[in-house]
């Protein structure tokens, strides 16, 4: 078969690894022949593409970014945007197309199914917010880049009697925050799940300062909101993207300037952004990626079309795409109760001194 893959939305580490495992098997077990379309689907509504065999996906495997490139495009917001994606598979002899994305990318993958293309979906982005599957690639890397943060941020807060706000990415949802958080050993952790009071956060701050913890670590997720005064996430500026996705950014300068009025303490703040994207992915996030791409290659030949590779419990199986892009998958209870579960109460402190 000819099969072509793209890469969009934000780049992730591991989309490389997916690309390779995906030609490797295609050409090695089923003799496909592949087309790589550029900079998401960007690539097909302008026809930018280039040829994807075994050499040039050679080396790739620990590599950040995307050989593909990625962008934000969205076809369904363009004048016969997805009517130009169509021709330009039919012009290419595709016979199968693989989106690599998150929700916004495979949304687009959906459309297109819905009029006839054959597609498969891989389920990336370091937010892990794709629902139908247990693990997205990427998240992994980005949750080790924060921990990592998180450990040296702690030994400078400590020396210093500071509190550390740390920003982490998560747009709608905190699992960045809270893995990270917990692994971290974090004293306070902010998710968009759960919108906070900034005074019991204050005052937990004051508590652990009066029993001798001159420090503290807050991890809060760029989506988190005030349970009051703010309305939705603090943003960087009002330009939305082509799926209508404001730029976050920022909620750690204003928590900052908060925290130091209420308590006293001195606040600094580290907003890690894109070094969370960047970089090489963890090992677990090599297999996992390498295992997306392996059963996508398989979906394609089992004529498993409107589908998007999942993880469920450590076994890779597929589920419809329209599943994965109904709704976010948001942080659970359990996990919400695992990282409230090793946090102090507030108020259960605040009675007992
Ligand atoms: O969707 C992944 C993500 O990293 C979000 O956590 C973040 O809000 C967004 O992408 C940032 O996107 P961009 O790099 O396009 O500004």
């Amino acid at each position: 078969m000819k099969i072509g893959i793209l890469t969009g939305g934000g780049d992730c580490p591991g989309l490389n690894a997916v690309i390779r495992a995906a030609v490797r098997k295609g050409s090695f077990h089923y003799d496909d022949k592949f087309v790589g379309f550029l900079e998401g689907w960007r690539g097909l509504v302008e026809d930018k593409s280039m040829s994807l065999d075994l050499e040039s996906v050679a080396g790739i495997l620990p590599r950040g970014g995307t050989i593909l490139r990625t962008s934000r495009t969205n076809p369904a917001k363009k004048p016969d945007g997805l009517d130009r994606c169509i021709q330009t598979l039919k012009k290419h002899n595709i016979d199968a197309l693989i989106a690599i994305g998150g929700d916004d990318t495979l949304s687009v993958a959906t459309k297109l199914y819905d009029r006839g293309l054959k597609v498969v979906g891989v389920p990336k982005t370091i937010d892990n917010d794709l629902a139908g599957t247990d693990f997205t690639f990427g998240f992994d890397t980005a949750v080790n880049v924060v921990t990592e943060a998180i450990d040296r941020v702690h030994t400078t807060a400590e020396a210093h009697n500071r509190v550390m706000v740390v920003e982490v990415m998560g747009r709608e949802v905190g699992w960045i925050a809270i893995y990270s958080g917990i692994a971290g050993g974090a004293d306070v952790i902010l998710i968009p799940e759960q919108p906070f009071d900034v005074e019991k956060v204050a005052a937990k701050i004051r508590m652990r300062h009066a029993r001798g913890r001159y420090f503290s670590i807050v991890v809060v997720a760029e989506g988190a909101r005030f349970a009051a005064g703010k309305d939705g996430p603090v943003v960087q500026s009002g330009e939305k993207d082509e799926f209508g996705h404001a730029r976050l950014g920022g909620i750690a300068n204003t928590l900052a300037q908060e925290l130091e009025r209420r308590t006293g303490f001195e606040t600094r703040t580290v907003v890690l952004g894109h070094i969370q994207r960047g970089g090489s992915p963890t090992a677990f996030d090599r297999v996992l990626a390498t295992r997306y791409g392996l059963g996508a290659i398989d979906m394609v030949h089992n004529g498993e079309f409107g589908k998007m590779a999942a993880l469920r419990g450590n076994k890779l199986i597929s589920i419809p795409l329209a599943e994965a892009t109904a709704t976010n998958r948001r942080v659970d209870q359990e996990m919400m109760d695992a990282a409230f579960g090793i946090l102090e109460d507030v108020e259960k402190e605040a009675v007992a001194s």
